[in-house]
C-alpha cells in the first residue's frame, strides 16, 4: 500500500515522527510513505532540525510554498499536492491537525477520489475565525478514516452528523470514526529519555533558578497589539515580582509582530528584562528538556498545551478556549486568553497547587500502532 502524507508547519513534522517510525518499526514491507513537505515552514529551526533530530524521512517532495497569505498559500500547496498525487496514485492521503497544509491535502485528495485519513479529527474551538477551526472542519467532513485523540472530539464528530456506527467498507460518505489517543502523547513518551541524554539546554542557559516555560504564536495574538502588549506585560511582571525566569523559544511570526505591535515602553521592558530569555525556537529534544525542567508552561500553542500536561506541569492558555478542554476541567491549565489580570490571578491560583493530577487522558503511547494496523485494514 501507498500513502502519502502531508507535513507543511512545525508541529505536523513532529507528529509524522510517530507514524513514520511506526511504519519502520513495525510495517516496512506493507506501507510504502511517500512524504511531501509544503514548505509552509522552512527556517532550519522550524523545519530541518526535526526531521535530523527525529529520523524522520527526507521528504519525497518539497513543494517549497513558504508564507503568503492563506488564499494564496493553501492554493500553492493545493496546485502542488494534485500534481503528487496524481503522480503517485496513491491508495490514501494521510494529513495531520488543522493547519493550510492540512485543508490543501485534504482538498487535493477528496477531489480526486483518494481516501483521505486525517490524525487529530474532531478537536473544535467553536471560534471560526480562527483559520485553523475553518481547516479541521472541512478536512473531517473531506475524510474517510478520522482518528480523534479524545473523547470530545469524538462527541463533536457526533455532534456534526457522523454516524460512529458506520460499517466497512468505508468511504468519504461512509466515514470511520476512531477514538485512538494521541500521537503526540506517544512521542513525548519516546523522545523523554532521549531528550534526557541528549538535551544540554537547561544547562546551556545558565538559569540558575526555577523559570516558566512560554511560547506565543497564535495570529490574533501576535497580530493584536492590544493582545500581545497585555501577554508581554504579564510576563514581565510575573518574573519581576517573583524574581522567575520566563524562557520564551520565539516563533519567527512572534519575532516579526513584537517588532511592529509592541509599545516602545515594553519594547524597551524585554530588551532590558533580566528574568525574560528570548531564545530562537528550539529542537523538539530542547523543548521536552524545558518542558519538564519548568514550574510552569504559559503558552497558545495547541501542542504545548499538551505536553504541558504529559509532563504534568500546570499552564496558563493564552486563548479564549481550547480544543483540549479536558485539561481544563481537569484543572491543571486555566485558560487566560490575551487578559494581563486573568493571566496573573492564573499564575498565583496554579503555583502554589502541588496536589494537581494528571490521569491518562490521551492513550497509552501506542495510538501510531493502531492508526497504520486500522490503516492497513480498511484502505485497500
Ligand atoms: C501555522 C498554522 C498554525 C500552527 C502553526 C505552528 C495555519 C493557518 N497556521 O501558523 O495552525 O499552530 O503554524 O507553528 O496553517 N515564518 C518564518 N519562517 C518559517 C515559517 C514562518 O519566518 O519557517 C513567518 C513568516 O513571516 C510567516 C509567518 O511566520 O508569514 C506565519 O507563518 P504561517 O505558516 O503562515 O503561520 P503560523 O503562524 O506559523
Ligand atoms: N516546539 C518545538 N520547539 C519550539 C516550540 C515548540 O519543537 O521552540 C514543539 C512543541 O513541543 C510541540 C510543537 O512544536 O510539539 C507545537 O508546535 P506549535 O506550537 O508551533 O503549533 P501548534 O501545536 O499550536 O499547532
Amino acid at each position: 500500500m501507498k500513502i502519502i502524507t502531508i507535513i507543511g508547519a512545525r508541529p505536523q513534522i513532529i507528529k509524522a515522527a510517530a507514524i513514520s517510525r511506526a511504519i519502520l518499526n513495525n510495517h516496512q514491507n506493507q506501507i510504502d510513505e511517500v512524504i511531501v513537505h509544503t514548505g509552509q515552514h522552512y527556517d532550519e529551526n522550524m523545519s530541518k532540525v526535526f526531521f535530523e533530530e527525529l529520523g524522520i524521512p527526507k521528504p519525497n517532495y518539497n513543494l517549497n510554498v513558504g508564507s503568503g497569505s492563506h488564499g494564496k498559500q493553501t492554493a500553492k500547496m493545493l496546485e502542488g499536492i494534485e500534481e503528487v498525487v496524481l503522480a503517485e496514485q496513491p491508495n490514501a492521503v494521510l494529513v495531520y491537525g488543522d493547519t493550510n497544509s492540512t485543508v490543501a491535502g485534504g482538498l487535493a485528495a477528496a477531489k480526486l477520489h483518494v481516501p483521505l485519513v486525517h490524525i487529530e479529527a474532531g478537536l473544535r474551538s467553536f471560534n471560526k475565525a480562527m483559520p485553523e477551526e475553518i481547516n479541521r472542519i472541512a478536512c473531517d467532513h473531506m475524510s474517510t478514516l478520522l482518528f480523534s485523540p479524545t473523547k470530545q472530539g469524538i462527541e463533536n464528530l457526533k455532534n456534526e452528523g457522523f454516524d460512529l456506527n458506520n460499517g466497512a467498507p468505508y468511504t468519504i460518505d461512509n466515514p470511520k470514526v476512531y477514538h485512538c489517543g494521541d500521537i503526540m502523547y506517544d512521542n513525548s513518551l519516546h523522545f523523554s529519555t532521549i531528550s534526557d541524554e541528549k538535551s544540554n539546554l537547561v544547562n546551556k542557559l545558565d538559569l540558575k533558578g526555577k523559570f516558566i516555560l512560554s511560547t506565543i504564536h497564535r495570529n490574533n495574538n501576535t497580530d493584536e497589539p492590544v493582545r500581545l502588549n497585555s501577554i508581554f506585560s504579564a510576563l514581565l511582571d510575573i518574573s519581576n515580582q517573583d524574581e522567575i525566569y520566563v524562557v520564551l523559544p520565539l516563533h519567527p511570526r512572534t519575532k516579526k509582530m513584537m517588532d511592529l505591535h509592541l509599545s516602545d515602553d515594553i519594547k524597551s521592558k524585554v530588551e532590558q528584562s533580566n528574568w525574560l530569555k528570548i531564545i530562537p525556537p528550539v529542537s523538539f529534544l530542547d523543548v521536552i528538556a524545558l518542558e519538564k525542567s519548568c514550574e510552569m508552561i504559559i503558552t497558545d500553542s495547541g501542542g504545548v498545551q499538551k505536553e504541558a500536561f504529559f509532563f504534568k506541569k500546570p499552564s496558563l492558555v493564552l486563548r479564549s478556549e481550547t480544543e483540549w478542554v479536558e485539561i481544563v476541567e481537569n484543572g491543571s491549565a486555566i485558560i487566560c486568553d490575551a487578559d494581563y489580570d486573568r493571566i496573573v490571578s492564573a499564575y498565583k491560583h496554579l503555583k502554589n497547587h502541588n496536589d494537581l493530577e494528571f490521569p491518562e487522558l490521551f492513550g497509552d503511547g501506542k495510538s501510531a500502532e493502531f492508526i497504520c494496523q486500522e490503516i492497513l485494514t480498511h484502505i485497500g
